[in-house]
């Protein structure tokens, strides 16, 4: 480790005082708090790609919106469980618009984020048949929804799906779900962390197999439209985003404004249940919670327990911003398309330097540049290079967090400043001298 940018006994002074027992291993906040104190104590900058913060201003659209509806005093009244009118019918426009789906504005549900709405679905779909206690995550995925299983005490099997793209998703989803113990798939599209999306044909898979076991599809929108080797940003006009929607009734979509609109601070996302899901009588549900409908259960017992429904100034500021790009005002992809373009740098960086793409293509063709991106160097497990490149001042985390059985690290490309890419180059370079 000659000249590398950061003197190694300061990085291991701060493992050693978080108690991280394998920095390799370390999850994303242990991470984030490691190189907040390395940096406190070296003043020098990290390459921080750790974290899908997004490192873009908030849409305006939303700010104003909410700075208009506090005044007005809604901060004094509870909003509605289910979310607020304008906010319910302007998601259910929106996925008209951007996904060519209809679902009615019911099933339109505010949550506080993503992450209570797939709190919230996984605790209902692991209740609606004693029979079913599994979920299925199609992997790699958001570790903290791992988490959230871990917290709810429910049981959950995964795979990777690195070797099980097209076709092959077939065998291997039917040889899964014949066991008949999965009550729900879950899966990113775009994917966090590899970025990969599955087109129409693995949806349909997907789809056509929840239909046949009768099993619940929680399609994670996070990233919207971001997959930008399409224009996916033209309200009610092809392409639109694709969706197992198109293929069964029983599903539920999770879209955050937390990427899309850069708002996670303010913790409002919507969760969709399509009209026949939510309307649906599970006994062994109904018996656990006492509740009617699958969709009732989720508002009434769970989300009302849990937070007694979503900010309310958010929620306005949701309705505004989905109200504004439902009626074509708000090209909410073109703000977000510098991700892409920072993308296609950093990939080239890395790659200048002896670093390979792990998940490079979708089937045939390559990947998107998007927020995320998955690389290897020869060698190396994951593990280590997240320890290697700390000690180069970059920071990421690595995929076997992610249920990824390929070895690399997950690369966030929202959080890196133009401005750093010559270091970056620089540290790259380095790194690659020492390790080659
Ligand atoms: C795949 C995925 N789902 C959900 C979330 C969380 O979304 P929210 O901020 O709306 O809770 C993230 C955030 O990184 C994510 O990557």
């Amino acid at each position: 480790m000659n000249n590398s940018p950061l003197n190694k006994s300061v990085v291991d002074e701060k493992i050693a005082q978080l108690r991280i027992p394998d920095v390799g291993k370390a999850s994303i906040r242990e991470i984030v708090a490691l190189v907040n104190l390395v940096e406190e104590e070296t003043g020098i900058k990290y390459i921080r790609m750790e974290m899908g913060v997004p490192g873009l201003p908030p849409s305006q659209i939303g700010v104003n919106a909410e700075i208009e509806a506090l005044k007005k005093g809604v901060a004094a009244i509870y909003p509605m469980m289910d979310g607020i009118k304008p906010l319910k019918e302007e998601a259910s426009k929106f996925i008209k618009n951007f996904l060519d789906i209809d679902l009615a504005p019911q099933g339109c549900i505010a949550t506080v984020g993503s992450m209570q709405g797939t709190f919230a679905a996984f605790m209902a779909a692991g209740n609606t048949n004693k029979k079913k206690d599994t979920t299925l995550f199609i992997d790699p995925g958001f570790p903290v929804q791992k988490q959230q299983m871990m917290v709810l005490g429910q049981k959950y099997k995964t795979f990777d799906v690195f070797n099980f793209r097209g076709k092959k998703l077939h065998a291997k989803l039917e040889e899964i779900l014949s066991q008949g113990n999965i009550n729900s798939i879950v899966y990113s599209n775009p994917n966090n962390p590899a970025w990969i999306c599955f087109n129409n044909d693995e949806l349909k898979i997907i789809g056509e197999l929840a239909n046949k076991y009768d099993v619940i599809v929680m399609e994670d929108l996070a990233y919207f439209g971001m997959d930008f080797r399409k224009d996916l940003s033209k309200p009610g006009k092809p392409p639109y985003q694709p969706s197992v929607a198109k293929y069964t009734d029983n599903y539920i979509l999770f879209i955050s404004s937390s990427k899309i609109f850069s708002y996670a601070g303010q913790r409002c996302g919507i969760m969709a249940i399509s009209d026949k899901l939510y309307r649906r009588d599970y006994p062994d549900l109904q018996e656990r919670f006492k509740g009617t409908d699958f969709g009732s259960t989720i508002t009434l017992r769970i989300l009302y327990s849990v937070s007694s429904g979503t900010s309310h100034s958010a929620q306005w500021a949701l309705a505004a911003m989905l109200k504004e790009a439902n009626e074509g005002n708000f090209n909410f992809l073109e703000e977000v398309e510098e991700y892409g373009k920072k993308a296609t740098v950093m990939k080239s960086l890395f790659l200048k330097n002896g670093f390979d793409i792990v998940y490079k293509k979708d089937i045939d063709v390559p990947i998107a540049d998007g927020f995320y991106f998955t690389v290897s160097y020869p060698g190396m497990t994951g593990n280590q290079l997240v320890e290697n490149l700390l000690y180069y001042g970059i920071s990421a985390i690595a995929l076997d967090n992610t249920g990824s059985e390929e070895e690399g690290i997950r690369a966030c490309v929202s959080f890196v400043k133009r401005e750093q890419f010559g270091e970056m180059e620089d540290r790259l370079r380095l790194f690659n001298e020492n390790f080659s």
